[in-house]
């Protein structure tokens, strides 16, 4: 079973090969003591400096006084680490003055427009910091989350969380591509952790970008993204094709090939182009937004059902990028307009965050912001 090291020069959890699980938490800090979010982001580095490598937090589950609670919680005791990565990152509001940190705000650190169609939920939106936990095992997963939550109580709260089985992308060249609850192969033309260049240029923060804190580190962006599967489902096939522009078995572009062919947006047959005008892929192909590229790695999400007896299921996306305006806006502005999936899918959750490069041995988190 893999285990990923805390410490590094990046966080990992970005082109770390996609775990299969997620549970993914954004918090506000209660109250503006910078000295306390300080000990917060130290205590939740030592905590996740242990539990990536497969260990309890602090003193552990049991064996201390048993007339006192644990420091861990212990459902995952006896399970191994099972590719654990622990990811953090800040938002926007954290610069809003309360922690000192106003002057400190990158400018790729925007605040997201509004794009056509977004529904978003406030209580599915924003915060002041985030924790991605991929694993595995989501019993892995729920216990990261929850113990850093733990270790946060009276610091800061959960805002809003989510749950995610079943990787929705590939970040490594070896794995397989994976599907979403559309069925269709999702992931193909992704950034890969082995396209170095790549990574270097458009997933990782560069020195000379605008806050020098944030070298080394990346944006996420996520979005929470229901897709509405019961009309999906009655849709034809060659239409579920259309809208993506790639066909449903192989994941091929509908212009020919295989799986990782190069899709030819120009390729007609009786007058009309093979893959469709407003297709998913053609839409999201840097050739339509002047390069831009992302580093996918989002999930699948079914949260029950709601009141009209419909799955609440969907995507819950998360891209990095080393600058969200060029990157992440680019490309959701020109799906907004014209993607022929948007009959298909609600965007109602939205957060961006700011990830520091990852924490040297000794140190925490964050500190270079500090
Ligand atoms: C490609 C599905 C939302 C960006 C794809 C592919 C599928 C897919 C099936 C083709 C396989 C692949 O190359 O990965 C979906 C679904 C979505 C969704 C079901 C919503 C529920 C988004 C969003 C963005 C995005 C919100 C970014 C704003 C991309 C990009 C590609 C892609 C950049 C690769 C395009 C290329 O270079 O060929 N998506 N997607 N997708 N999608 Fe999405």
């Amino acid at each position: 079973a893999a285990v990923y090291p805390f410490y590094g020069e990046h966080q990992s959890g970005i082109t770390t090969a996609a775990q299969d699980r997620l549970h993914f938490a954004s918090f506000d800090v209660d109250g503006s003591d910078r000295s306390e979010l300080i000990s917060l982001l130290k205590d939740w580095t030592a905590a996740a400096a242990q539990m990536t490598a497969g260990k309890t937090v602090g003193t552990g589950a049991v064996g201390g006084p048993l007339d006192a609670p644990a420091d861990d919680t212990g459902e995952a005791l006896d399970l191994p680490p099972s590719g654990l990565t622990i990811t953090f990152g800040f938002g926007p509001s954290l610069f809003d003055g309360r922690f000192g940190l106003a002057g400190k705000r990158p400018t790729e650190l925007i605040d997201l427009p509004h794009f056509a169609g977004d529904a978003l939920e406030a209580a599915l939106s924003g915060g002041d910091l985030c924790i991605q936990a991929c694993s595995d095992d989501p019993q892995v997963a729920v216990h990261a989350i929850r113990n850093l939550s733990r270790i946060a109580f009276g610091r800061a709260s959960i805002r809003w969380s989510q749950l995610g089985f079943g990787r929705t992308s590939s970040t490594t060249r070896d794995q397989v591509t994976p599907r979403n609850l559309f069925g269709f192969k999702d992931g193909t033309a992704n950034v890969k952790a082995e396209d170095t260049t790549q990574v270097d240029e458009h997933v990782w923060v560069p020195r000379g970008d605008s806050a020098s804190w944030m070298t080394g580190g990346s944006y996420l962006v996520a979005r929470k993204i229901r897709m509405l599967i019961e009309p999906w489902d009655r849709t034809s096939l060659r239409e579920q094709e259309r809208v993506i522009g790639r066909n449903k078995g192989e994941g091929a572009p509908l212009s020919g090939g295989k799986e990782f062919t190069e899709p030819d947006f120009h390729a007609k047959a009786l007058g009309s182009t093979l893959i469709d005008r407003d297709a998913h892929v053609r839409l999201a192909h840097p050739d339509q937004n002047k390069g831009a590229l992302l580093l996918r790695r989002g999930y699948n999400f079914v949260d029950g059902n709601d009141d009209l007896g419909r799955l609440n299921a969907g995507l819950f996306f998360i891209a990095f990028q080393r600058d969200p305006a060029s990157q992440f806006v680019r490309v959701q502005q020109s799906l907004a307009g014209h993607d022929a999936l948007n009959e298909y899918i609600r965007h109602v959750g939205s957060g961006i965050f700011a990830v520091p490069p990852g924490a040297k041995p000794g140190s925490y988190v964050g500190a270079e912001l500090f």
